[in-house]
């Protein structure tokens, strides 16, 4: 199915359209500076403005949206890249309600490690698979043979005393001015502490630093298999129009189950 996927970050707001089912973007990939002023009524005009932007090849009316927040039961418990008035904000029908279309919200780290499950390497769908955005903050998600253990916050770790969200991310590298050995000492540090926590099998790496992971890879653990993700940055889009996928087929047989009826379409 074809569906848009957004992919809402501290610095940019990346949408497109994806054919689900090959996991491959099928439009251009529109991007849109994240106001920094990202309360609600800053950000949903943009959101407005995306979907028009797509009109003509939303066939089917529903969105995914990765958005960068811990979710908890579609309700936004924490937030540290964007505005603080989205905590306490029941996002899905919250945005469902203000954009007017159907539609699933994930955290953003989830729905780019989902999207890597389902369309990267065999090799991750078994075992203990940590992926980790690098870009504004840190984000992760956690996969025991392809299930999700959803809404970790592994950037929340303090290192050094610093929060990992702060210290490791690319925002810092590019703030702090760092060469890619020094950002690659930090994010060895990092790793060394994941390593020690979880013992995965695998670790893959997305978000807007991962394109440039051969600058880098040599200081991070080389006892650790590493990777990066296969749709580096773009994961995050691909995945947020799966979840919305995958949360409609799962309706779908539900109102089959109940009624006992096909029906032509939702
Ligand atoms: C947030 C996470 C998010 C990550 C990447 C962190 O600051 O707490 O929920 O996944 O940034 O955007």
């Amino acid at each position: 199915m074809n569906i848009l996927g957004i992919d809402i970050g501290g610095t940019k707001i990346k949408s497109a359209i994806v054919d689900t089912d090959s996991g491959s973007i099928v439009s251009e990939i529109y991007k849109v500076e994240t106001p920094s002023n990202s309360r609600p009524k800053y950000i949903i005009p943009i959101l407005e403005n995306i979907l028009n932007h797509f009109k003509n090849d939303l066939i089917f009316q529903m969105i995914g949206i990765g958005f960068p927040a811990s979710i908890v039961k579609h309700q936004i418990i924490s937030i540290n890249n964007l505005s603080l008035k989205w905590i306490g904000k029941p996002i899905t029908a919250y945005l469902k309600d203000k954009l007017n279309i159907q539609c699933h919200v994930i955290n953003d780290a989830d729905a780019a490690g989902l999207a890597e499950i389902t369309f990267g390497e065999e090799s991750c769908k078994s075992g203990n698979v940590i992926f980790l955005t690098l870009g504004s903050g840190i984000g992760s998600a956690l996969f025991f043979n392809g299930m999700i253990s959803p809404n970790t916050e592994f950037g929340a770790l303090k290192i050094n005393n610093r929060i990992a969200d702060d210290w490791v991310s690319n925002n810092a590298r590019v703030t702090e001015n760092l060469s890619w050995q020094e950002y690659g000492n930090r994010l060895n540090i990092y790793l060394n502490h994941i390593k020690e926590l979880l013992s995965p099998d695998q670790i893959i790496l997305g978000g807007g630093v991962s394109n440039e992971l051969p600058k880098f890879i040599d200081y991070l653990p080389q006892d650790l298999n590493i990777r990066a993700a296969f749709r580096k940055n773009g994961n995050g889009i691909i995945g947020a129009a799966l979840a919305v996928d995958i949360q409609h087929a799962q309706y779908k047989k539900q109102i089959v189950e109940d009624t006992g009826i096909e029906p032509a379409t939702f």
